[in-house]
């Protein structure tokens, strides 16, 4: 058996090849998955954008200097086992490589999860290590797999976004301005935030996207990026930044007087990114990193786990029905099977091109049958 694999240069993130391999046997207390699908998204290209500097690219090393591998969110069966506690065809969500298969070596197993335990991994955050097990997930259902692979780790991040700004009654301002408003992170958090009271939502795009925007009937305005001059100047807001442009953040920390807070999440904007150190030199307050886990602690804690589970599990459901609902649906996922249908993928997701509401589902492993 052999496993492909689809590699980027970490200097050049449009330098991309595919790699095939023929398998190494197992060790005692290994697995091998198949992984079957997995979604592309900025996100994704975020994690490559900042592989060296928060150590992205150590998760699933090539061996080849100056290649990595993207990690990415998905679905796998396993194909082969050496572990008792694990059978083979047994079906996991989680962080995958971008390859038609994976090794893994279960441990901490319960009946819910278990944890990655190779070696390489033990130093990452332990939220990339776990593995989720499908048949007693309360977030599974075989027929949303594309929806959970799309959205499931940036929702989550959204809803953890809305709570952690209530948590802090909003820095006591009435207003968030989220970039890069029609990403799926920012429409997620908005579609949150949109159901409290005493706040606007206003969201930032591009011009093509002020449309989709619009029709996500979660923003209270919409602006073009050019366009910040229509707000006045003293709007008392917080800044939620998706994009990472520096460019835009540095207009909107010199614009807003009152700017009470300035969030920062993600680097859409690829090419344009904030320089190291930037933050120093901007008027206003530093931009803060939104640190997730901090959030799912500080919750655990007060809620207790079991309600932290069930709070996030019902926020899920809720999102998922307006992403699903049969009037006009956000997202609609587009499927790539194979090695050219996934670098074409990767080109468009690296670009920003395409329509906001196609969610990518990439598959490298060959089907049964196919040539
Ligand atoms: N900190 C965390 O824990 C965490 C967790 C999840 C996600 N995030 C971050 O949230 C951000 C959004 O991720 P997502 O997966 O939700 O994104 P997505 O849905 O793939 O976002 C697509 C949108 O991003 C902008 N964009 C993408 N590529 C671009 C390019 N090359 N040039 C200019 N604009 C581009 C465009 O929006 P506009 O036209 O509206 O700008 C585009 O419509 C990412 O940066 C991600 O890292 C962070």
């Amino acid at each position: 058996m052999s496993t492909t694999s689809f590699l980027v240069r970490k200097d050049a993130l449009s330098t991309t090849r595919l790699d095939t391999a023929t398998d190494a046997p197992l060790a005692d207390g290994q697995v091998r998955v198949r992984i079957e699908s997995f979604a592309l998204t900025s996100n994704n290209i975020t994690y490559a954008a900042f592989g060296d500097a928060m150590s992205y690219w150590q998760f699933f090393p090539t061996g080849e200097e100056g290649w990595g591998s993207i990690p990415v969110w998905g679905f796998a069966s396993v194909v082969q086992s050496l572990h008792p506690g694990v059978a083979v065809g047994e079906r996991l969500y989680g962080y995958w490589p971008m390859a038609s298969g994976a090794v893994l070596s279960p441990d901490r197993l319960s009946p819910a999860r278990f944890t990655d335990a190779a070696a390489h991994r033990a130093a990452l955050p332990a939220v990339y290590n776990q593995y989720v097990r499908c048949s007693a997930d309360p977030l599974y259902t075989s027929d949303t797999e594309d929806l959970q692979a799309l959205l499931r780790p940036l929702f989550i991040t959204s809803w953890l976004i809305d709570d952690f700004m209530a948590d802090n009654d909003f820095f006591g301002a009435g207003t968030l301005l989220l970039s890069s408003a029609s990403s799926k992170t920012a429409y997620g958090t908005a579609f949150q935030l949109h159901r409290r009271q005493g706040i606007q939502v206003i969201g930032l795009t591009s011009p093509g996207n002020v449309a989709f925007c619009e029709s996500l009937g979660c923003y209270d305005r919409v602006l073009t990026y050019d366009a910040l001059d229509t707000l006045a100047a003293d709007t008392s807001c917080v800044y939620v930044d998706f994009a990472g442009n520096g460019e835009l953040r540095h207009a909107i920390h010199a614009r807003f007087a009152n700017l009470k807070y300035s969030c920062s999440i993600g680097g859409t904007h690829v090419e344009q990114l904030a320089s190291k150190g930037a933050g120093k030199a901007l008027p206003g307050p530093r931009p803060t990193l939104f640190f997730a886990p901090a959030q799912i602690k500080k919750r655990t804690a007060e809620w207790g786990g079991e309600e932290f589970g069930r709070r996030m599990v019902a926020a899920w459901h809720d999102f998922l029905a307006a992403v699903t609902g049969p009037k006009d649906p956000w997202l609609r996922a587009e499927h790539h099977h194979g090695g050219q249908a996934v670098q074409a993928a990767y080109a468009q997701v690296l670009a920003g091109k395409g329509d906001p509401r196609s969610g990518h589902v990439l598959s490298l492993y060959k089907q049964p049958g196919a040539l």
